[in-house]
C-alpha cells in the first residue's frame, strides 16, 4: 500500500492559507457552506444517517461510531439535548486538536452547528485544556465573528433553531477528559469520573442528554456531510474505519508533526514517508506507541501471528507489527490501541524501563486518587520500577509490576486504571529482556536523558 498519490484533505484544507483562522479567509475557502446548506433544510435525521454510513470512528481513544453514539439519544418531553466538545488533548505524545484550534477554528464552529443541529441541541460546551490557552483565544474570536454574522445565535443563517456556544477551560487535569470527569469539572464540581450507567447520553450535563464527542470528531462533520456519508467511509483505507483523520508523529523522527491522511495509514509510512524517518539514520527503531501514551507500545522486529484465515489480521500474517494499518478495530486485534492516532517513535538510545519509569511518573501524578487501585497502583507501579531503574531490583518485581497492573484494570470507575496498565503490561511483554537485564545488573540504569522523547511525553512539538 504506497502513499504516493496525494489524499484528500477535509480537516487540514484551509491550514497552508495565511490568516487561516479568520472568518474571511475561511469564508472565502468555504467555511459555513454546509452548515448553510443542511441547517433548516435537511432533516436532522438525514445528517445523522450520513454520520453512521461514514463510519467515523471518535477520534478521542476508544474509536466508538460517532453516528451510532449520537443515535443512543432518546430525550424526555421538556430535557435539554447538549453537545459537550472534548478538547482536553492531554494524553502524552498527543498534540493535533489545538492545530484545529490554532489554525481552523472556524471549522470546529461549523462541525459543533451542523451536530447541535443534528442531534436536537441548542447549546454546545466546548471543553478545553487549560494549556491550550493560545488554541482556545483563536476559538473564542472565531465564535465572536460567527455570532456576529449571525451563524451563531438566536437564528444560525436565518433559520428559527437557535445555538448557542459555551467555551470552558480546564486547569490542566489529565483526567478531564475522561468524559464524566469532564463533565463534573464542566458544572463546577471536582474532576473526578462518574459511576456509568447512566452514560451522558442518558443523563449527561447538568443531568441532561449530552453527546461528548472528540473535538477532530465534531471539525469532521462538515467535510462528512459536504461529501457523503460513504463517499467519506471510501476515503478509509479500511472497512470500518471511515475518512481521513489527523496522525500526529514526535518523538525520534525527522519531520515531527500533524498530518492528515486517510484512516489506515500504516505505522511505517506515517514515520518513514510523512514523518521523515528516523532523527538519526544511524539508529535503529526500536518502538513506537502507536497513539499516546495510554496505547501498548509496537515493536518493529516482532512479527504478527494471524495464520489462520479468520483471524482479523490474517492478511498482515507474517508482516511486521508497524504494517498493520492504523485502524481501530486492527488494532485491538493486535492487542493495542489506536487511542488519539499520535505516535511516538523510539529510536535504539532509549532505555525501555526508562521509558516506562517517565510514564508510570505521569499516571501517577494524574490519577484522580478517587478508586483504590488507581490511586496506590499507579503509586507502587513507581515505587517498583524506581527500585529496577536504581539498581535494587529484585527477579521477582517483572512479575509483581505485571501482578499490579493485573489488579488495577477492570477494578476502577473510569479507564484511566486500564489507561495505565495496559501500556505497563504492553513493555513487560515486549520488552521483559530489558526489565529483566536491569534487575541482573544491579545498578543504576545508565540512561541518557534524552530531551526529544521528554518533549514528546510532555505535550508534543508545535
Ligand atoms: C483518562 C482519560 C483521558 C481522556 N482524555 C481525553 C481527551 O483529552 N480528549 C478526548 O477527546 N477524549 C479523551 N478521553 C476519552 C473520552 O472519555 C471520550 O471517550 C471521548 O471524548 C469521546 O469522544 P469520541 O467518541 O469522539 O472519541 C479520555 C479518556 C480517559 C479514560
Amino acid at each position: 500500500m504506497g502513499f504516493s498519490t496525494p489524499s484528500p484533505k477535509i480537516l487540514t484544507s484551509r491550514y497552508h492559507l495565511e490568516d487561516s483562522f479568520t472568518l474571511p479567509v475561511a469564508m472565502k475557502a468555504g467555511a459555513y457552506a454546509v452548515a448553510r446548506e443542511v441547517i433548516g433544510k435537511k432533516s436532522p435525521e438525514s445528517i445523522r444517517d450520513e454520520v453512521k454510513k461514514g463510519n467515523l470512528r471518535g477520534r478521542g481513544g476508544a474509536g466508538f461510531p460517532a453516528g451510532v453514539k449520537w443515535g443512543f439519544l432518546n430525550p424526555r418531553p421538556g430535557q435539554q439535548v447538549y453537545l459537550v466538545v472534548n478538547g482536553d488533548e492531554s494524553e502524552p505524545g498527543t498534540f493535533k486538536d489545538r492545530t484545529i484550534l490554532e489554525r481552523d477554528p472556524h471549522r470546529l464552529v461549523e462541525g459543533i452547528l451542523i451536530s447541535c443541529y443534528a442531534i436536537g441541541a441548542h447549546k454546545a460546551f466546548v471543553y478545553i485544556r487549560g494549556e491550550l490557552r493560545f488554541g482556545q483565544l483563536r476559538l473564542e474570536k472565531a465564535i465572536e465573528e460567527a455570532r456576529a454574522r449571525g451563524f451563531v445565535g438566536p437564528r444560525p443563517f436565518g433559520v428559527d433553531y437557535p445555538i448557542d456556544i459555551v467555551v470552558h477551560s480546564g486547569a490542566g487535569a489529565y483526567i478531564c477528559g475522561e468524559e464524566t470527569a469532564l463533565l463534573n469539572s464542566l458544572e463546577g464540581r471536582r474532576g473526578e469520573p462518574r459511576i456509568k450507567p447512566p452514560f451522558p447520553a442518558v443523563e449527561g450535563a447538568f443531568r441532561q442528554p449530552t453527546i461528548v464527542n472528540n473535538l477532530e470528531t465534531i471539525a469532521t462533520i462538515p467535510g462528512l456531510v459536504e461529501m457523503g456519508g460513504e463517499a467519506f467511509a471510501a476515503l478509509g483505507l479500511v472497512p470500518g474505519d471511515g475518512g481521513t483523520r489527523l496522525y500526529g508523529v514526535s518523538g525520534h523522527v525527522a519531520r515531527p508533526g500533524v498530518y492528515e491522511a486517510p484512516a489506515g495509514l500504516p505505522l511505517r509510512e506515517l514515520i518513514y514517508e510523512l514523518g521523515g524517518g528516523l532523527l538519526d539514520a544511524n539508529r535503529q527503531l526500536k518502538a513506537v506507541i502507536p497513539g499516546g501514551s495510554s496505547t501498548p507500545v509496537l515493536r518493529p522486529d516482532r512479527l504478527v501471528k494471524a495464520s489462520d484465515p479468520q483471524h482479523p489480521l490474517h492478511a498482515w500474517d507474517g508482516k511486521s507489527e508497524i504494517d498493520v494499518p492504523m485502524a481501530v478495530d486492527l488494532f485491538r486485534a493486535l492487542g493495542t490501541m489506536l487511542g488519539t492516532c499520535c505516535a511516538t517513535v523510539i529510536d535504539d538510545s532509549v532505555n525501555m524501563v526508562e521509558v516506562t519509569r517517565n510514564l508510570m511518573r505521569f499516571y501517577r501524578h494524574e490519577s484522580c486518587g478517587q478508586c483504590t487501585p488507581c490511586r496506590e497502583g499507579t503509586g507502587w507501579l513507581v515505587d517498583v520500577l524506581d527500585q529496577i531503574a536504581e539498581g535494587r531490583g529484585k527477579p521477582s518485581d517483572v512479575d509483581l509490576l505485571v501482578e499490579i497492573a493485573n489488579n488495577m484494570m477492570g477494578n476502577t470507575i473510569c479507564a484511566f486504571a486500564d489507561g495505565t496498565a495496559m501500556p505497563l503490561l504492553g513493555m513487560v511483554r515486549q520488552f521483559e529482556e530489558e526489565f529483566r537485564a536491569a534487575v541482573a545488573a544491579g545498578r543504576p540504569l545508565d540512561v541518557r536523558h534524552d530531551t526529544t522523547t521528554r518533549a514528546a511525553f510532555q505535550g508534543g512539538n508545535r
